[in-house]
Order: C-alpha cells, then sequence, then structure tokens
C-alpha cells in the first residue's frame, strides 16, 4: 500500500517525466496576492504567470502545494472533525502549464496517470465539464473512451472555477470516483450529490480568463492549465479507505494525540483526535510559514484554529497543553517534504506549549459559564450575543470555538447579537480616543483602523509584497485617487514597509499599482495603521487597487545590519562595564547608528577597544538570528533585555544572536544576546559586515553615548582614515607606520628651536651680546628704560628680570611693541623697593602711553598701554616718577 509520501512523489514523478519543472511549496502567507488570506491552491504562486504579467524559465510545472481554507473564500474550518474530507490544511498535488498545452494533453495526462500510475479502474472514473465546454467533452470522449453519461454537464460554478474575487479563472472539468453501490449518494449535479457515492478527486482547469473587480470577465492573452488534486483524498482512494483520516499520516498524527490524551483513538472521542490531527497540521506549517497567533488577521486565523484544538483536547481529558508534543510525530511524517517544517520545530512547540498554557487559564471558565448560559435559556434555543461577547472578550473564547463548542448540543449562537455587542464595545473604544485629545492629524487613522482594519506586516520575511490600497489621504483627509506630484499617505491592508518605532527608522521603496507609482519617503503608524508617506511620479494611484510594494533594498538591509549590532554592542558593553548598562535611546539608520545608555563615567580607550573587538568577534562568528514570540514575562525569566520606554503587549518577540558555552543567556546559558525587539534583523550576524565605534561622549546626566557604524560604511570610514594618514605621512615625507617617530622628532626639534629664538630675542632685546642696555642714573637709583621691538607682552617679565641681574640694584622699564597695542612692565630689585615700587613705575609709564591701570607686586608689575607712538612721553614719565 503507497503512502502518502509516496504517492506525492509518483504524482510530481510523473510530471518531472513530462518535462515538468518540479517547483516547490509557495509559503502559506502569500507574498503575491492581497486579496488572499492564505494559500488556498497550487496555482496561487503561479497567478502572475497566467496572467502573463511574470514570465518564467519553464512553460511546464508541477508542485505539492501546502494549502490552508481557513478563512476566506475557500473556509472548511467549520467542517473539520465531522466529516470525512474537510481539512483547515491539505497538500494540492498539480501540474500547470503557462501557455504550452491546453485542454487535450491536460486531459490526456490525468487519464494517464490516473489508470497506469495509480492504476485505477477505468470504469469507476467519470468527469464533469462546463455545460458550454463541447471541447473538453470531446477530449474526454476521445482519449478516455468515456461514454456521454459519464460526462455530465455542469452549469453551475462548480465547474467554473476562481481562486477568489479577482484574478485568472476559467472553466474546469472535474474527476470523480465512484465508490459503488453499496455507498449512498448520486452523481454530480443530482439531488443526491452530497453523498459519499461519488467523490471528488481531481480539478482540471482551463485558464482562459481574468476577473477583475468591477465584475468583467476578460479573455486572457495564453490559454494555460492549472490543476489541483487533494494528496489526502487521493490518498485514501489508493490506500483503499473511505475517510481521509484513516489514511497512514492521518493515522500517525490520530494515534499520537490518543497517546498523548491516554483516549482510545477510536472511541467516543473519536472526531476530537481527528479535530486536533487537522489542526496541528494547520497550525504547525503557519508557523514555520512566519505566521504568529495574534488578535488580527492571518494570526487571528492561527489563534482560532490553536484554541480550537485545545478545547477539543480538554473535551478529552487533557489537563495540560496536548499540541506541542504532537509536533515530532508531524515532523518525522511530513519533514522530509517540507524541510521548513524540521527548522522551526522548536519555535512551533514553543508557541503552540505557550499559547495552550495560556488558554488553559480561562478555558474552564468559559466552558462553565457556557454551561451555566445553556441551563438558563429554553431547550433548542440560541446563546444570547451579550454571553456569546462576553466569552469572547473576557475568557478569549473565538466566535468559533464557542459555535463548535454548541454545534455538539445542537444548539448555536445569536451571530447577529454578538455582532451587536462587537459593536457597542468598538464604539466605547472609538469614544474613549475621540475623547483622549489626540491630534486631529491622527483620527482619520483612528477612524480608518476601526473601518478596514490595522495593516499587517509581512516586513519580516519579505520586503516585496501586493496589498491591497485601502485609503489614499491627503491633508488629513481621505481622496479617492492622487495624480502625478500629489504628496499622499498610503493605507495598505498588507506591507512589507516597516513603520518607524524602537529607534528604527520607516522604510522607503515604491508602491506600483496598474496605473501610477508612488515613490514613498517615509513610513509611519499610527492605531496599528502603517501610513506609507509619499508622492505620487507616475501616472496616478485609486482607492482599491491592487499594489506591488517594494522597500528599497539596500537602505533595508543597512538598517537591519545597524539595528543588529545595536543589540551585540548593548551586550557587550554590559559585560565590558557591568550590569548597570542599560539602553536609554537609539538611533538605527541606514547611514550611521547611536545608542545612549545608562553609564556614569567615560569609557577609556581600552573598554572601548574590548566592546569594539568583541562586537566584531560576534559578527564573524555568523550565527543564525533567531526570533521567538512569548509572553513578556517569560522573555524576562529567559533573560531578555526589555528595551527603554516600550510598551509590550501580551505577546513579545525576543530576538537572539551570538553564541556562548555556558556564559550566556536563555535556559541552556549558550546565547549571547536576547532582547525584545519588534524591529527587523539581519538573517546572520556576518551580515553587518564590520563594526565601527566612532566616538564615545556624554549625551546628559549619567547617560552615554556611542555613535557607530557598520558594514560598507564603516569600511568605508576605515578607508578615509588611512587616506588621510597616507597625506600625512606624504608631507612628511615618510612612510605611514614612520609618521609618530616623524612628529616625535619635529616636536623636539621645534621645542629647542623655540628656546633658541626665545633666547636670541633676549639677547636682541638687550642690544646684542656685547653693548648691553644703556644704563641711566636717576636720583641715585639705576635705570634702563627702553622700548623693545619684537617680543611680546608676554616675554617682557624674563626680561625684566634678566636685566634686574645685570644692574645688581635698581629699576627696569620696558615697552614692548608688539605692532599692535604696547605692553609695559616694570622691575625693581629687591633693595630697592622700600624707596619705589614698580607698581608706580608702571602706572606712569602706561598712563603716557595712553592705557591705564597696571598691577603687580612692589618688584614686578604689568601694564598696557593704547599708543606705542607715546613711547618717548612714557620714559620721560618713568624718569619724572623717579625724580620725584
Ligand atoms: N485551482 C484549482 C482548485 O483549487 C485546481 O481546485
Amino acid at each position: 500500500m503507497p503512502s502518502l509520501n509516496d504517492i506525492r512523489s509518483t504524482f510530481t514523478d510523473f510530471f518531472a517525466r513530462n518535462d515538468h519543472r518540479v517547483v516547490e511549496s509557495s509559503p502559506l502567507v502569500p507574498r503575491n496576492d492581497p486579496t488572499l488570506m492564505f494559500t488556498n491552491s497550487g496555482m496561487v504562486q503561479f497567478k502572475n504567470s497566467f496572467t502573463g504579467v511574470e514570465t518564467r524559465d519553464y512553460k511546464r510545472a508541477t508542485t505539492a502545494q501546502k494549502c490552508v481554507r481557513a478563512g476566506g473564500k475557500h473556509n472548511d474550518l467549520d467542517n473539520v472533525g465531522y466529516t470525512a474530507r474537510h481539512h483547515t490544511f491539505f497538500e494540492m498535488l498539480g501540474n500547470f502549464s503557462f501557455g504550452d498545452y491546453f485542454k487535450e494533453q491536460a486531459i490526456a495526462f490525468a487519464w494517464e496517470l490516473l489508470t497506469k500510475d495509480f492504476g485505477l479502474d477505468k470504469n469507476k472514473l467519470l468527469v464533469t465539464v462546463y455545460h458550454t465546454d463541447d471541447e473538453a467533452a470531446n477530449f474526454w470522449k476521445k482519449i478516455a473512451g468515456l461514454p456521454e453519461h459519464k460526462i455530465i454537464r455542469i452549469a453551475s460554478d462548480d465547474n467554473f472555477w476562481r481562486m477568489g474575487p479577482t484574478g485568472p479563472c476559467g472553466p474546469c472539468t472535474e474527476i470523480f470516483y465512484d465508490h459503488g453501490e453499496h455507498i449512498w449518494g448520486g452523481p454530480p449535479g443530482s439531488a443526491e450529490e452530497d453523498g459519499d457515492r461519488f467523490i471528488e478527486i481531481w480539478n482540471n482547469v482551463f485558464m482562459q480568463n481574468e476577473q477583475f473587480a468591477d465584475g468583467s470577465l476578460r479573455p486572457l492573452e495564453m490559454q494555460s492549465i492549472d490543476t489541483g488534486m487533494g494528496l489526502e483524498r487521493i490518498g485514501a482512494l489508493l490506500q483503499g479507505k473511505h475517510d481521509n483520516y484513516d489514511t497512514d499520516l492521518m493515522r500517525s498524527l490520530i494515534e499520537a494525540s490518543a497517546h498523548a490524551t491516554s483516549a482510545d483513538p477510536d472511541g467516543p472521542g473519536k472526531m476530537h483526535h481527528r479535530v486536533i490531527a487537522d489542526h496541528l497540521r494547520s497550525t504547525s506549517f503557519l508557523i514555520a510559514d512566519g505566521v504568529m497567533p495574534s488578535n488580527e488577521g492571518r494570526g487571528y486565523v492561527l489563534r482560532r484554529i490553536m484554541r480550537r484544538a485545545m478545547r477539543h483536547a480538554h473535551m478529552l481529558g487533557a489537563q495540560d497543553p496536548v499540541m506541542h508534543k504532537l509536533v515530532p510525530t508531524l515532523v518525522r511524517q511530513m519533514g522530509a517534504a517540507y524541510p521548513e517544517l524540521g527548522r522551526a520545530q522548536s519555535m512551533i512547540e514553543e508557541t503552540l506549549r505557550l499559547e495552550e498554557s495560556r488558554f488553559r487559564t480561562t478555558l474552564d471558565r468559559g466552558l462553565k459559564l457556557l454551561d451555566d448560559e445553556l441551563e438558563r435559556i429554553p431547550e433548542g434555543g440560541d446563546l444570547p450575543g451579550p454571553a456569546a461577547f462576553k466569552l469572547y472578550d473576557t475568557y478569549g473564547f473565538p466566535l468559533d470555538l464557542t459555535q463548535d463548542a454548541l454545534r455538539e448540543k445542537g444548539r448555536g449562537v445569536d451571530v447577529q447579537g454578538f455582532e451587536t455587542a462587537m459593536d457597542e464595545q468598538r464604539k466605547k473604544a472609538r469614544a474613549a480616543w475621540v475623547g483622549s485629545g489626540e491630534a486631529t492629524d491622527a483620527n482619520i487613522w483612528f477612524e480608518l483602523a476601526q473601518d478596514k482594519g490595522v495593516t499587517e506586516f509581512l516586513g519580516y520575511d519579505t520586503e516585496t509584497a501586493e496589498g491591497e490600497v485601502l485609503a489614499l489621504v491627503r491633508d488629513g483627509a481621505q481622496i479617492g485617487d492622487a495624480a502625478t506630484g500629489t504628496n499622499v499617505q498610503v493605507m495598505v491592508n498588507q506591507t512589507p514597509f516597516y513603520a518607524e518605532s524602537g529607534g528604527q527608522v520607516g522604510d522607503t521603496g515604491f508602491i506600483r499599482t496598474a496605473t501610477g507609482l508612488v515613490e514613498v519617503t517615509d513610513t509611519k503608524k499610527t492605531a496599528g495603521v502603517f501610513i506609507h508617506l509619499g508622492t505620487v511620479i507616475e501616472g496616478s494611484i485609486l482607492r482599491g487597487q491592487a499594489a506591488k510594494l517594494e522597500v528599497s533594498h539596500a537602505r533595508r538591509a543597512s538598517i537591519q545590519a545597524n539595528h543588529s549590532v545595536t543589540h551585540l554592542l548593548h551586550e557587550a558593553l554590559r559585560r565590558a562595564l557591568g550590569e548597570h548598562v542599560a539602553q536609554r535611546g537609539s538611533l538605527n539608520a541606514p547611514e550611521r547608528l547611536r545608542f545612549d545608555f545608562s553609564h556614569s563615567q567615560g569609557m577609556t580607550a581600552a573598554e572601548i577597544g574590548t566592546v569594539e573587538a568583541e562586537v566584531n568577534a560576534f559578527v564573524r562568528q555568523n550565527t543564525a538570528v533567531d526570533t521567538r514570540i512569548m509572553t513578556p514575562d517569560d522573555a524576562r525569566a529567559l533573560g531578555a533585555q526589555a528595551l527603554f520606554g516600550e510598551k509590550y503587549g501580551d505577546e513579545v518577540r525576543v530576538v537572539s544572536m551570538g553564541q556562548l558555552d555556558g556564559s550566556g543567556k536563555g535556559s541552556d546559558g549558550r546565547t549571547y544576546s536576547l532582547e525584545l525587539c519588534g524591529g527587523t534583523h539581519v538573517k546572520r550576524t556576518g551580515d553587518i559586515g564590520a563594526f565601527v565605534l566612532l566616538s564615545e561622549s556624554a549625551s546628559s546626566s549619567g547617560v552615554r553615548r556611542i555613535e557607530a557604524l557598520t558594514g560598507q560604511a564603516a569600511l568605508d570610514h576605515l578607508r578615509a582614515q588611512d587616506a588621510r594618514l597616507s597625506d600625512v605621512a606624504t608631507a612628511l615625507k615618510t612612510h605611514a607606520g614612520d609618521v609618530l617617530d616623524r612628529v616625535k622628532a619635529l616636536q623636539d626639534e621645534r621645542r629647542a628651536l623655540a628656546n633658541e629664538v626665545a633666547q636670541l630675542r633676549r639677547e636682541l632685546a638687550m642690544g646684542g651680546k656685547s653693548g648691553g642696555p644703556e644704563i641711566k642714573e636717576i636720583n641715585g637709583v639705576k635705570l634702563i628704560a627702553q622700548v623693545l621691538s619684537g617680543v611680546s607682552g608676554k616675554d617682557l617679565p624674563a626680561l625684566i628680570d634678566e636685566m634686574k641681574a645685570q644692574i645688581g640694584s635698581g629699576a627696569v622699564v620696558l615697552i614692548a611693541d608688539t605692532g599692535a597695542k604696547p605692553a609695559v612692565a616694570a622691575g625693581v630689585t629687591a633693595d630697592m623697593t622700600a624707596r619705589i615700587s614698580a607698581v608706580t613705575l608702571v602706572k606712569a609709564a602706561a598712563e603716557a602711553l595712553g592705557g591705564k591701570g597696571g598691577g603687580g607686586r612692589p618688584d614686578m608689575a604689568q601694564a598696557g598701554g593704547a599708543d606705542i607712538a607715546l613711547a618717548d612721553a612714557a620714559i620721560a614719565a618713568v624718569h619724572a616718577a623717579l625724580e620725584a
């Protein structure tokens, strides 16, 4: 009996043999389609190849595609567990032609694979075609020899396949298997078609049209093929089972569930095991593809599925979290076909355990409330809306979980009443923010958040994505379209653009629609809405359009490098300076980073060197940067650094990087840096390239600031430094390596020359070595009184001392002709100070020079003058002072 893994390979091998490229499954979160919540069929990744927007280097492809149908047009959530063939997660096997083969070849391939490779009995197969598609009907006759009554014409949309409200579509032919008369049911199109006798196994779509939002249906330029066969269905058939949940793969999950809950897999709790097995697959694959439980959008669908599974585990009597225990079995079964599952195993287990432990605290109380409410309402009546709302709001019961719980009791929920209660709460929230005095400009974003929902951020995993233009805002008001030259703020439902927060600057890039192009110069967020600020630079863009969003890659890469290195820097500082180091602010811009931290004194050169070297060592370690979601408490318990000033919700992202042996953080002590952070980061620390610490300075009291560079900017900086050093070496006529010795030698030389010059000046001032200054004797006091040129005021005291020594006893008055305002100084030898004070002499001279004041001691005093031309008068004034 072939396993599901065998059947998957048989399918793709068959088409590979027939010149099809085997293409990997695309992620469950569609990057190229804003209208889809999850990838729901094999053709999603090829959507643009059918419409001709994208061309690939192959025209035939085959895939086994992961699909989730739990939200949007194709939603199977409500039926899972209760039926034999509904799943939230399933694998779709498909073959595709992009303008290559069409109906005839597609039918021939399908027939050959089913009847030869899979060995199905021809007589048990029958098909449907779109009622007007004679061509397809004729090929079935020609190729498969099917009689007219086994080619059923269907007029409804069942045989006109659409992926969603817009996109490529076309008539299809579905292949059915007849399980035989002993099972109740009628052929497709009959009143009994919902019975289990005739089961659809394969859909072949003839892609020839495109559906537009305005309702128009236009022919596509090329005719293509898109097919889809559920692996679980064909698997059941080939394994001789009637129920998808009896196939080998699903059975192993059911048994794991039975083991973990100690509840008989085929006993009264059978249905619960089926739900658990299904939900395990969808939740694990969604987490592996980057979806995290939340209260919005995709994250909320994931949360609903998880909580639902948990209630079913609870029904089986499980007291502790169960889902995470089943992950190893799933990875064993499916990890070879989908390696991403194995890579994300620990993250999946952790996320499931966390969600289950948290929900457990309210599940029991919620279920009790539900039972109490049911006792109060009449037999068979619906649960009132307010009660369902309370379960939602207070106990975290998604509406569908409540419905699921009631379904077993044959009860429903007053959905209208639930919606009304929900609206009431929204109104209250609205009144609260309107009354909070928020700037009026922000109000429009609060309103849009309520009307259209918050923006889903895809930028952790991708830098390009498609989104739908939900609103265009100019000057605080909505506009329907924006033409070239308009400054506009664009709101989309999902975006790869990071909005400024936590020190990381907003992304820039481009938003392109079918009719126009917007250059985005910044991204901010308000009320959960990402606001793309930009200018229309080509054509015009319209509200409601699909848009391709592209982040400027190089800029984002630099921002990420600067953000990631900030985490390494933070940890290096803590290790070098102490545990008191905490982040006080940061800026992660493309060209540089700034990091403010608490520390009371400047870092020494040695500390700076240690920190820079340690950061670079972890850059070179080049280990993967890991992100996990947990509660803030768990994160702190693990040793994560919380960012200053950030408010944390129920869940936080924990970013870890760098590895150590035992002396680090985390439960195993191996993580170097562990921080709560909502920013985007490099994939591996090596992506940072290099780290150069530019400066360390005081920012404010008790806070230091580091500025630094990474990657190319760091190298450019080093290169520029090197070029400057070379220029200096050239100017010094030496090599860079000898610059320091050369500078020291020059400094010594300069010092010697300066001494020599000073000596010569003094000698010159005193009339040269031979002559010596003229000495007069006035009133019994020897006096040297002279004007000196080429000296400054500050040279005078030394000269005075020298001259005082020369005359032995007496007074010296020197006037410096500085070229600007003259300076004057007077000195009196100690034996004479009783008779005449230097201060008296200097004052007399200064006054005559047009200056005033002057001061000092009796033996040495200085003053300034105004005009050197009055020097003779000043000397005369000194004489007069001595004569007095
Ligand atoms: N895209 C087609 C389907 O999902 C094959 O049925």
